[in-house]
């Protein structure tokens, strides 16, 4: 065994046994023979030209293809690729034998789809980049990964004509659901894609029910964007040096609303709470969406870490705040966490004319959220032709292709 075989050995272990620990401790089991796949395929023959380091460091996208400003093509983190296969195999009982089809290409995910499926199962990998494509075969054929069949399309589109999948996992956002994802799936196949909704993107998973899917599982995550017929536009509003609002496709905000909000004096509301570290936040974010947006315009807040450090703005999580806006130019957002011996408070910080009745709103969300359990959403996927009469009760997002149902079922405390 060479030096660098070694090197690359210990590396690929410590970066699945420090996996398998952060799984831990969000609530999450890697799943054995996720692990075992992630044990086995060598991530640096995916990532050429990287350090092995940085290949086995277990957060990080790399290779990252930059257009502009906007990364449009990478190679995804490994924890994030270890937990959406996670959620396939658990949507699925398992992948052994299925027939995959992944979009966003690349080689790595492929390969671990390929372990996973076996030799009865098969994958096909669609990517609308030749210039991934091409890479993608190359390190598939250096690893060893010779019946990946990788095609170059708009997957938007179906990929071959009657041609159907157990499981389809995108590894690039989405905005919605092209039909001929959930046409291409078996009868209860399964899609894990990263969809945004109200500005904020999960990792779901989403059993086919004829016509519609179901989700079964969530987990917050960020991807690059799709390209081609299913791209979608989202923009940034400044709000003050290094502090954005993320503006979700229709959303219109004149830059005079905004200016000055955050020199405003600051209003602040508590919870009065006390949760444990492993509670799931990005679920109260999304069920904060779907409570807010029928009383005032909810928007994603974002900030640099130097705009954070100087005290401008105190978000709960600089990448994706949910904030509001109010027509009086009242704006509030939930903010980072109070905490008290190892548990935590949850709050909202506001400013402008209606700042403390605002702050208050937010927190009065976030409690009754803490009363129901902290429950996790259901998403459901229904035809954009479905009637209203057909939808479930819940927050309704209207998409191009579809119309997406958000719904929470109340826990009762102290249940799992
Ligand atoms: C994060 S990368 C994929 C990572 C990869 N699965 C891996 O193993 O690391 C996302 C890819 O999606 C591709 N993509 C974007 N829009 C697409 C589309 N409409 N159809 C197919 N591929 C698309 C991009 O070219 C990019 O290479």
């Amino acid at each position: 065994m060479s030096v660098g075989t070694m090197g690359s050995e210990r590396l690929r272990n410590a970066m699945v046994d420090q996996l398998a620990a952060d799984h831990a401790g969000k609530g999450l089991l890697l799943r054995p023979e996720v692990e075992a796949a992630l044990r086995t395929v060598p991530r640096e023959l995916f990532t050429p030209g990287l350090p092995l380091e940085e290949a086995y460091d277990a957060n990080a996208a790399v290779l990252k293809k930059m257009r502009g400003a906007e990364a449009v093509s990478s190679v995804s983190a490994p924890y994030l690729i270890a937990e959406m296969l996670g959620q396939a195999a658990d949507a699925l009982g398992g992948l052994e034998g299925r027939h995959a089809l992944e979009i966003g290409s690349g080689g790595y995910n492929a390969s671990l789809l390929r372990e996973l499926v076996g030799p009865s199962g098969s994958v096909t990998s669609v990517d609308i980049d030749p210039e991934v494509t091409g890479r993608a075969v190359a390190c598939l054929a250096a690893a060893g990964y010779r019946d990946v069949d990788v095609v170059c399309a708009d997957a938007e589109h179906p990929v071959a004509p009657d041609r159907r999948y157990d499981l389809i996992i995108a590894t690039v956002g989405a905005w919605d659901i092209p039909p001929a994802w959930r046409d291409q799936l078996t009868d209860d196949g399964v899609l894990v894609v990263p969809l945004r909704t109200f500005g904020m993107t999960r990792s779901w998973s989403l059993r086919r029910h004829r016509d519609r899917l179901v989700s079964a599982s969530n987990r917050q995550c960020g991807f690059v964007s799709m390209q081609g017929d299913g791209a979608h536009e989202m923009r940034y509003l400044d709000i003050a040096g290094g502090v954005h609002l993320r503006l979700d496709e229709g959303q219109q905000i004149a830059p005079a609303r905004v200016a000055g909000l955050l020199a405003q004096p600051r209003e602040e509301a508590w919870c009065g709470v006390s949760l444990p570290p492993i509670t799931v936040l990005a679920d109260l974010n999304l069920w904060l969406a779907t409570r807010l947006t029928d009383e005032t315009q909810f928007v994603v807040l974002s900030a640099q870490e130097a705009a954070v450090k100087s005290g401008v703005v105190a978000p709960s999580w600089r990448f994706g705040t949910p904030a509001t806006l109010d027509n009086d130019s009242t704006f509030a957002y939930r903010s980072a966490l109070r905490w008290t011996d190892r548990r935590f408070d949850l709050g909202a910080y506001a400013h402008g004319p209606a700042a403390a009745a605002a702050a208050g709103r937010m927190v009065e969300h976030m409690r009754a959220w803490v009363d129901a359990g902290s429950p996790a959403p259901t998403l459901h996927v229904l035809p954009a032709h479905a009637p209203d009469g057909d939808l479930p009760v819940g927050a309704v997002l209207d998409k191009r292709h579809s119309r997406l149902v958000l719904t929470f079922t109340s826990r009762e405390k102290g249940t799992p």
